[in-house]
């Protein structure tokens, strides 16, 4: 598509927006213009605060199936679209509730008591429905550290950010071994030869990146924080190690700065070999003004599993 065209297309979404009392929540790894086209664009952990106070009939989550998800479980009384209910999260299904139930029961019997189970934001609501608290990227740090001391806890799905959570905060957590294919491809060799080529560059990673790249980071943080840090540092470049959607808003943002990519690692038979979630980059104009015009696809959770996974959710969202 054309930019007239796309100009077009984003002049008839916003007159549906307005007409049918809609609201476009955007992640930071969605398309530039799904990010100009957006009412709100945010890290999950913002996407869910916002959601949960937002007035409006109908919600349209641009981002994957997990946060239309915790939006409907925070807002079932609204309308939740999502314009591609196949826009999934390699994370979210390394972690089938089936398996976690049996490996918290197998870690129930082995330890003799209950560990406290806390799951990051990437799962499903039946995930969620098996969580005392949910955390993000945002906020993992400081709600572990407020767990009790003497509690054991199992995190999942995200082994990268769990081991993070566990070095920074002296905890022993036991971890899930689940990862996202984007995060967890990185290339060290491509970001020591970066560094090298571009001496006193600041290094951004996001803590879902395999522990030898988050070791070269300067700066470790979820999405929104590591565009706030860019904007808020004197430096004038910074290498990303995170899905590259991220360097529309760091540039819109910082327009004299200069944002350098980590490649991933070229693993033969795997995906492509860009770092982009092809999961994000399935929310397009055109399915945007389709659902809204549409009414559909609309997202849906179980009214019983909801009403479980609201309480972990909303934990997270008292102790943010
Ligand atoms: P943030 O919580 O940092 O937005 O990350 C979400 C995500 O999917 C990372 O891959
Ligand atoms: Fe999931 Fe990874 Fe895509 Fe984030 S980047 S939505 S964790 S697959």
């Amino acid at each position: 598509m054309n930019s007239e065209e796309q100009s077009v297309l984003k002049e008839k979404i916003n007159a549906l927006k307005k007409e049918k009392n809609a609201v476009i929540f955007a992640h930071y790894y969605t398309r530039p213009e799904i990010q100009e086209i957006a009412d709100f664009i945010g890290d999950s952990l913002a996407l869910a605060q916002q959601a949960a106070r937002v007035q409006a009939d109908i919600l349209v989550m641009c981002g994957v199936h997990f946060m239309g998800e915790t939006m409907k479980i925070l807002c079932p009384d609204k309308k939740v679209l999502i314009p591609d209910m196949a826009a999934g999260c390699s994370l979210a299904d390394s972690c089938k509730a089936e398996d976690l139930k049996q490996f918290i029961e197998q870690q129930t019997a082995l330890l003799n008591t209950k560990p406290i189970v806390v799951s990051y934001v990437n799962t499903t609501a039946e995930v969620k429905a098996l969580t005392d608290v949910v955390v993000t990227s945002s906020n993992a740090r400081k709600i572990v550290d407020r767990l009790p001391k003497d509690k054991p806890i199992l995190f999942g799905p995200d082994h990268n950010l769990g081991s993070y959570i566990n070095s920074v905060t002296g905890r022993e957590m036991i971890l899930w071994n689940g990862a996202c294919h984007v995060h967890s491809r990185f290339s060290l060799e491509a970001l020591l030869r970066l560094k090298a080529e571009n001496p006193g560059v600041e290094v951004l990673a996001h803590p879902e990146c395999k522990a030898p790249i988050l070791a070269q980071s300067d700066v470790i943080g979820s999405t929104k924080a590591l565009l706030q840090h860019t904007i808020n540092s004197p430096a004038k470049r910074f290498i990303i190690a995170t899905e590259s959607g991220i360097l529309f808003e760091m540039q819109r943002a910082c327009p004299d700065k200069q944002f350098i990519p980590v490649p991933p690692e070229v693993t033969e038979g795997i995906g492509c070999s860009c770092n982009e979630c092809e999961y994000m980059r399935m929310n397009t104009l055109e399915k945007v003004y389709a659902c809204l015009k549409d009414g559909k696809p609309e997202m849906h959770v179980n009214k019983e599993t909801a009403a479980k996974a609201v309480s972990s959710i909303n934990r997270m969202l008292e102790m943010s």
